[in-house]
């Protein structure tokens, strides 16, 4: 935890937000992220947040037909994520809680540039929240829990005000990614640094002067937030963060009384896209049992800093958000394609198709996969699918097209190719 200097201290707190003052303070003076201007500028317009539920939806509710009608709660939204989710989703109703006034002033100024009645904005603790009196169908809580005094009765709090079939979207700190921001931290510790601008100039030129091979390297070129001020006191200076390890993240949601449902992205926890499957080691870790390939990926990866997952209340139905690759259910789910065709790189063998998503690399599926995946139009069932793709008769009998289907869909959902979405409640 950085030093808090005796002029930051005498920073007035009102007397509600007195328990978070020391991260209160923070993040009055040094506003975060860096505040967008225009939500309609080029380069913001098509950008959305990470756990957005239009990107995501899916994966929040795969037994639901896609609707934008929601009450969303951004709980601790910074400068923009409320005014973005907001101007996004005209028919959601949506309101920012932070406990930043500096934060909902920006946030205050989207509202007005865009004309967005749809957006409440409340200044706060998100301890409190049901002081509010309202409920919520999504809350999308990110980069806020791991600055908690007691992160646990935080995430409680969220959980009281979910609707029974609400889904949570939360990113939290990753612990072993983030080990160099440990380290600096600890460092700018003993240099007894606070968060004045000169601080910060401090932690610019140790960025600059530390070793090529040191620790924070990988995560300092990747994060945008080195590249200004709010970015580097939120990493470096911080007054309160922890990180989770994966098996940290699923006890978090079990202590604070809800349930651990499925990662927002799970190429980083599979091995999938990471492992050659004719390896030894992949056949190894795929026997497994799935939390720890979990956690083993997450070690084998070694670079993840954030993690990002979704919780639900204990009393909404498992068999809302599970998936079953085991039994003949799976069958009847429908495929929903999250990643595009692009042209086929060099060498690609005849009948295989290469995808893209997002910034991860080209992924090229072999000659069978790409069969089943060219049928995948967001309507056919995996059934429907399997069968136009014409692959039955070389993968031998009913039996062995089974196993098959199996492998193929779960591999393509590991990979985080697919959406699978579940036949309708009834
Ligand atoms: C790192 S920023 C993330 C902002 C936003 N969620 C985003 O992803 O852009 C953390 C925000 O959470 C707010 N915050 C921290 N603790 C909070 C709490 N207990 N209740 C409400 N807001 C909180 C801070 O004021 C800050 O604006």
């Amino acid at each position: 935890m950085a030093k808090t200097t005796a002029a930051e201290q005498a920073q007035p707190i009102a007397p509600e937000l007195a328990p978070n003052a020391h991260v209160a303070r923070q993040y009055e003076a040094w506003v975060y992220p860096a505040p967008i201007m225009d939500l309609a500028a080029p380069e913001h317009k098509n950008r959305r947040d990470g756990g957005d539920f239009e990107r995501n939806f899916y994966t929040y509710w795969p037994d639901r037909e896609k609707r934008e009608d929601l009450d969303v709660l951004v709980a601790g939204c910074g400068s923009n994520a409320a005014a973005r989710y907001a101007y996004n989703h005209p028919q959601a109703r949506v309101t920012g809680l932070d406990l930043s006034a500096a934060s909902l002033a920006h946030e205050a100024y989207l509202k007005d540039k865009h004309n967005l009645a749809n957006l409440t904005l409340q200044q706060g603790r998100l301890e409190d929240v049901a002081k509010l009196g309202k409920t919520f169908d999504f809350i999308d809580c990110s980069g806020v829990l791991h600055h908690l005094p007691d992160p646990v009765s935080g995430l409680r709090a969220l959980g009281e005000v979910l609707k029974p079939d609400g889904t949570i979207a939360i990113m939290v700190y990753g612990q072993y990614g983030r080990t160099g921001v440990y380290m600096l931290q600890e460092m700018f510790r003993l240099m007894e640094l606070g968060q004045t601008p000169q601080d910060v100039e401090m932690v610019k030129h140790t960025l600059a002067s530390l070793p090529a091979s040191h620790a924070v390297q990988d995560y300092a070129r990747r994060t945008r937030d080195t590249k200004y001020d709010a970015g580097l006191v939120d990493n470096f200076l911080h007054r309160q963060d922890r990180a989770y390890t994966t098996t940290q993240c699923v006890q978090f949601a079990e202590d604070a009384g809800l349930k651990f449902m499925s990662w927002w992205d799970n190429v980083l926890y599979y091995p999938e896209g990471q492992l050659k499957l004719a390896s030894p080691l992949y056949k190894k870790i795929s026997t497994l049992p799935e939390k720890d390939i979990w956690a083993y990926m997450e070690l084998y990866n070694g670079t993840l800093g954030q993690h990002a997952f979704t919780v639900c209340r204990k009393e909404r139905a498992e068999s809302s958000y599970t998936l079953d690759f085991d039994s003949d259910a799976l069958l009847d789910y429908t495929p929903a394609a999250r990643a595009v065709e692009v042209a086929a790189k060099p060498g690609t063998p005849e009948g295989s198709i290469c995808l893209r998503r997002g910034e991860y690399p080209v992924f090229t599926l072999s000659p069978i996969v790409s069969a089943i995946y060219k049928q995948i139009d967001g309507n056919k069932t995996v059934r429907e699918c399997m069968a136009a793709s014409g692959v039955a008769a070389q993968l031998g009998s009913d039996a062995e097209q089974l196993a098959a289907t199996r492998t193929a869909f779960r591999y393509l959902w590991r990979l985080g190719h697919i959406f699978l979405r579940l036949p309708a409640a009834a």
